[in-house]
């Protein structure tokens, strides 16, 4: 969703914060609060005054205890809202320029923060790895986010990010007439330690699993959108599971919402060569988007799963099918939500990864491609 319109505030004050990060209190929000602290008020940032947000203030204020430390914690004031009380969310937007939603499941909490944003005017960023989610808010909140200048963007989180930028990369260092035809991520987890995730992210897998139809229908009722003119012929399926031996990677495809992003943004860029045209554009702005985007070449995308060893793989596959096929049917995801780490052969667990576990961790995401014959 982009901002073209003249931004209509409906409050007369400036907002107080340039920044409201909202479930601030969970696994993934207490990380994002210590990124935001080291760019609080140093003077290169635009970042000069924070909030945080959430349902539970006692939580909120313990979080930044440990986000701080070994520092005092800041005076940031803290903010009580909660997602299923539009009225808390609107009084959240009217304070701040930007929102940052880290409550998941999108699907579950996402939609009254997006609708909150796009009424006030007020920016949104979100670490949603949700299509469906994606998708559905750029229906129905689109030309009012337009109206407002709100500015609504999903899929701000690790994996999103690093794909979609490692693909223009790629695409841009492509000379003519040598084009890409196909460009493949190859996402991989090493760790000294157990690799563990939240139970957040599986929630919301599993969730995405059990409401697939959705988006099936969702997409059919849209109108089709622009297809990029990717040269070459459509690569073929490939093996199931490869074996890079350049990087020392088995891999297996991964049906993930990075590829969707990357897919949702070349359509973007093929009915708008030229990239969509930011608010109130200077000259010298509108000159760079173009230069930018005219070098960003169209190519078929995906995203592998990647492990240094063939029962990686086998693990991988063993996790998909059991989401698959429990996640379909209500006792299934009961099973699934109850059980998380027996079904997840340990990967995901209700407390989520200790800090130790989450030093230790380490994600790659290398980009791979095939030349153009
Ligand atoms: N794209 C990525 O790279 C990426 C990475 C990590 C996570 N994620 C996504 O981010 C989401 C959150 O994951 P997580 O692991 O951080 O989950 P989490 O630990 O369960 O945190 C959820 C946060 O939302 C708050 N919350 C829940 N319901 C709320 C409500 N009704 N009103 C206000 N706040 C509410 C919780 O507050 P309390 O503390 O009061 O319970 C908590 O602060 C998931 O959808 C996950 O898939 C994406």
């Amino acid at each position: 969703m982009e901002a073209s319109s003249d931004r209509s505030q409906p409050v007369s004050q400036p907002p107080l914060y340039d920044l409201i990060i909202l479930g601030a209190s969970g696994f993934t929000g207490k990380y994002v609060i210590r990124e935001a602290l080291k760019f609080l008020n140093v003077p290169s940032s635009p970042l000069k005054s924070l909030a945080l947000a959430g349902r539970n203030p006692t939580k909120l204020a313990q979080t930044l205890k440990w986000a701080s430390h070994p520092d005092h914690p800041p005076p940031i004031p803290i903010l009580t809202a909660e997602t299923a009380d539009p009225a808390s969310l609107h009084h959240l937007c009217s304070q701040s320029k930007l929102i940052l939603n880290c409550v998941g499941p999108f699907r579950l909490h996402g939609e009254p923060v997006v609708a909150a944003c796009a009424e006030t005017g007020c920016d949104y960023l979100d670490i949603c790895g949700e299509p469906e989610f994606m998708e559905r808010m750029e229906v129905k909140y689109h030309e009012k986010a337009m109206d407002t200048g709100s500015l609504v963007i999903s899929a701000c989180g690790f994996d999103s990010v690093p794909a979609e930028l490692g693909w223009m990369f790629n695409s841009k260092q492509w000379v003519g007439p040598a084009a890409p035809n196909q460009i493949e991520a190859y996402l991989s987890l090493e760790s000294e330690k157990r690799i563990v995730g939240n139970f957040g992210t599986y929630e919301s897998a599993v969730l995405g699993v059990a409401n697939a139809e959705q988006l099936v229908e969702l997409r059919r009722s849209r109108p089709k959108r622009a297809r990029p003119a990717i040269p070459g012929p459509f690569p073929p399926k490939g093996p199931i599971i490869d074996h890079q031996k350049e990087i020392g990677l088995w891999a297996v495809k991964l049906p993930s919402a990075d590829s969707v992003v990357v897919r949702r943004t070349l359509a973007t860029l093929t009915e708008n060569p030229r990239g969509l045209p930011g608010l109130n554009e200077s000259l010298e702005q509108i000159k760079k988007r173009e230069a930018f985007w005219s070098t960003v070449k169209p190519a078929h995308f995906g995203v592998k799963l990647s492990s240094k060893t063939l029962l990686g793989i086998f693990r991988f596959i063993a996790v998909g099918m059991f989401i698959g096929l429990l996640g379909s049917n209500a006792i299934g995801r009961w099973l699934l939500l109850k059980f998380p780490s027996f079904f997840s052969l340990g990967w995901f667990r209700k407390k989520g990864p200790s800090e130790d576990e989450v030093g230790e961790c380490f994600i790659q995401d290398v980009v791979c491609w095939t030349r153009l014959q």
